[in-house]
C-alpha cells in the first residue's frame, strides 16, 4: 500500500468525536452519544471500589465527551459522594437547594402538581459563573424521572469557539464578563408565586462572593483547549462595556449552544447517573413534563478559577 493510502486509511479508521479523534478504551465500554459531546459508559458498578485502570478510563472519558453517563446505579448517598470525590472536593452552592438538609448534596426536584418553572433554568447555561472558583462538574443521579420529557440537554463549548470566525476570537479573546448572583432572590421574589424558583433560603456566602469578572474564553488546565465561557444567566455586562453596549454581542453568543450539531441529550431514567463538566458545556433542562415528577439529586465539584 502506497504511502498515501496508508495515511488515507487511516484518516478513514480513526473516529472523531466532540470535535477530536477519539480515545481508545480497553476497561470500560464507551458508547458516543453523538458527534459533539456525551457518551454511555457500561461495564461499571459505582457501588464497588474502582481499580485504577478503570478509573483512568472513566476520567479520559469525561475530559474528552464532557458528560458521560451510566445507566442502573443505585448508589447509597455516601457511594454517590465517594465517586464524586474521584473529580474533586466536593462544594457548597448559595442558591442551590440541598438534599435532605446535607451541605454537601443538592436537589432539582419538581412534584408532579407544581409549575415547571420551580426547576431553573429553561435556557442554556452553565451554572453559578458568579462565583470565584465555578463548579468544574456536577456528579447527578436521577431518583425518579418522568415517563417521557425532561431531559437535559448539552452543548459542546469548545466547538462552539473553534467554528467562530479569527475576527470574533480575537475579541472575545480579550474579553472579560462580570458575572452576579447578588440580586437572584430579590428577583425572584419580585415574581408570581406560580412563578418562583426553588432557591436556597439562606446561605452563609458574604456578598462579595457573589459577583466574579471571568474571562469570555476558558482554557482547560491540563490541555490548554479554548471554549466560550459566555452565557446569559447571570451575565450582568462585559468587562468595562455598559449592560447596553453588551446586550447584542452577548445575544448572538446566547444562540451557539442551541445548535444541534453542538449538542446532546441525556434521556433520564431511575439510577441513571450522570457526570458533567460545568466549565466547558453548558446545559439546559428541558421542560416538557407536565404532570411528571422529576427528582434529580447532585454533588457540585470546586473547580479552578477559570484560565484566560
Ligand atoms: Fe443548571
Amino acid at each position: 500500500m502506497s504511502v498515501e493510502a496508508k495515511a488515507l486509511q487511516t484518516v478513514s479508521d480513526q473516529i472523531v468525536v466532540a470535535g477530536r479523534p477519539m480515545p481508545q478504551f480497553h476497561h470500560i465500554g464507551v458508547e458516543p452519544l453523538t458527534g459533539a459531546c456525551g457518551c454511555e459508559i457500561t461495564g461499571v458498578d459505582l457501588r464497588q471500589p474502582l481499580k485504577p485502570e478503570v478509573l483512568d478510563e472513566i476520567m479520559t472519558a469525561f475530559e474528552h465527551f464532557l458528560v458521560i453517563m451510566l445507566r442502573d446505579q443505585n448508589l447509597s448517598i455516601e457511594q454517590h459522594k465517594a465517586f464524586s470525590h474521584y473529580f474533586g472536593e466536593l462544594m457548597e452552592l448559595p442558591q442551590a437547594p440541598l438534599y435532605a438538609g446535607d451541605r454537601e448534596m443538592q436537589e432539582v426536584r419538581r412534584e408532579a402538581h407544581e409549575p415547571v418553572s420551580v426547576v431553573p433554568f429553561t435556557k442554556f447555561h452553565t451554572d453559578s459563573p458568579f462565583l470565584e472558583r465555578p463548579p468544574k462538574c456536577m456528579v447527578m443521579r436521577a431518583i425518579d424521572a418522568p415517563r417521557y420529557g425532561g431531559d437535559t440537554a448539552f452543548a459542546n463549548m469548545y466547538i462552539a469557539y473553534e467554528d467562530l470566525s479569527d475576527g470574533m476570537k480575537k475579541v472575545l479573546d480579550n474579553l472579560r464578563v462580570v458575572y452576579s448572583g447578588r440580586d437572584i432572590w430579590s428577583k425572584n421574589a419580585k415574581l408570581d408565586e406560580g412563578r418562583r424558583l426553588r432557591l436556597r433560603e439562606s446561605h452563609d456566602f458574604r456578598e462579595d462572593q457573589l459577583e466574579n469578572a471571568h474571562p469570555a474564553v476558558r482554557r482547560h488546565p491540563r490541555t490548554g483547549r479554548k471554549a466560550l465561557f459566555v452565557t446569559p444567566t447571570y451575565f450582568k455586562r462585559f468587562d468595562g462595556w455598559s449592560e447596553a453596549d453588551s446586550r447584542p454581542l452577548l445575544e448572538y453568543l446566547a444562540h451557539m449552544p442551541h445548535k444541534l450539531q453542538y449538542q446532546c441529550r441525556i434521556r433520564w431514567k431511575p439510577n441513571t447517573l450522570i457526570v458533567w463538566d460545568n466549565r466547558f458545556l453548558q446545559h439546559c433542562g428541558i421542560h416538557d413534563y407536565e404532570n411528571e415528577r422529576r427528582h434529580l439529586i447532585r454533588t457540585t465539584v470546586i473547580g479552578e478559577r477559570p484560565l484566560g
